[in-house]
């Protein structure tokens, strides 16, 4: 294959937040997300003597100099160290996809902590692969750079539903449908008033989600029957969506929450904070993703968005002040060799 490399370039990918059908797409049905304008950041750098070797500056993670062969990235699921995992299991898809494995410096920085559940790994991935497809000046379609970065994810972790690589791909507002043939539809939703609550507790996506299975596993018509009344939801909640009906998206939102309640994974923190936000004059509030923490999110009407703010706070919330429909993963900037 013929390449003409960039000697540097920088690319970014948004994180990301659920906005409906959690958990219910892990099990093949819908669910909306929206890409926010907090951004993974990560700069790629071919470097010389071109030993094969990468070398990883993540401080956010910890990870200080890290160093192995290309060839060798994420061999038998091991990686140097926890914060380089997603980092090196891209590394080796893309290895394993075009057979490049040029001398490579990798620093990522983020504008958010990984702490707080909104997407950093999956904004890894995809740009790590958006950023190494772009060096090497191949053109990846986004199709192509999904099957790549769900390779890279599944790596790592075995359980996920795929849509917060789609949220940090494709970026907007979407319609993720995880049936087969997966569908992934941007909607044109721009002004989405959300309010976005920290709720002070790392929750474990995979520890929640085996929860959820086992749950399903004791009580299977009974979940089976609460995700397809979730992927109903997430139907009627992309024509509220589209149509900027806040007073109805609000609405699902609450009944969604509610559903999340029955599936076992929302906390007290969490309830506190939904609890508050309606209170005050949301629309409607739900926690996202997972659940057992991280974040909360609500739909505000604009006269009443401080008086929810001030509401989330007195009830324990941390506000992240981040705007949704970001756009996806992208080049910031590059340099040539001279
Ligand atoms: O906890 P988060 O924000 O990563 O979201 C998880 C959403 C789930 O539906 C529970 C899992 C998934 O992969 O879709």
């Amino acid at each position: 294959m013929s390449i003409s490399p960039q000697h540097t370039i920088r690319v970014s990918a948004p994180g990301k937040l659920m906005l409906l059908g959690e958990h219910a797409v892990v099990y093949r049905r819908p669910c909306l997300a929206t890409a926010m304008d907090a951004r993974l950041h990560l700069t790629l750098s071919l470097a010389e003597p071109d030993d094969g070797r990468f070398t990883i500056f993540a401080p956010d993670v910890g990870v200080d100099g890290s160093q192995g062969r290309i060839a060798e990235a994420f061999a038998g699921g091991h990686a140097l160290a926890p914060g380089t995992r997603f980092i090196e299991s891209a590394l080796a898809v893309f290895y394993e996809r075009t057979g490049i494995a040029h001398e490579l410096t990798i620093t990522t920085h983020s504008d958010f902590p990984s702490t707080h559940g909104l997407g950093s790994s999956s904004a890894t991935v995809a740009a790590m692969l958006y950023g190494l497809s772009r060096l090497f000046d191949l053109n990846l379609d986004p199709d192509e750079l999904f099957s790549l970065g769900l390779d890279a994810v599944r790596r790592v972790q075995q359980l996920g539903s795929g849509f917060d690589l789609a949220t940090a791909i494709y970026g907007g507002t979407l319609f993720y449908d995880n049936a087969r043939p997966r569908q992934i539809l941007p909607l044109n939703t721009p002004t989405l008033p959300l309010v976005v609550a920290y709720s002070g507790i790392k929750a474990d996506t995979p520890t929640i989600v085996q929860q959820v299975a086992q749950r399903l596993e004791s009580w299977p018509d009974t979940i089976n029957g609460i995700f397809d009344v979730m992927a109903h939801m997430v139907k009627d909640a992309r024509c509220a969506l589209e149509d900027g009906d806040w007073a109805r998206l609000g609405e699902l939102m609450d009944i969604q929450h509610g559903l999340l309640h029955a599936l076992g994974v929302d906390t007290q923190a969490t309830a506190r904070l939904v609890f508050a936000a309606r209170a005050a004059g949301a629309y409607g509030a739900k926690l996202s993703g997972a659940g057992g923490g991280d974040c909360v999110i609500a739909l505000a009407p604009e006269d009443r968005r401080d008086a929810i703010e001030a509401a989330l706070v007195e009830a324990g919330g941390e506000i992240i002040r981040i705007a949704p429909h970001a756009p996806g993963v992208r080049v910031e900037d590059s340099e040539s060799r001279p």
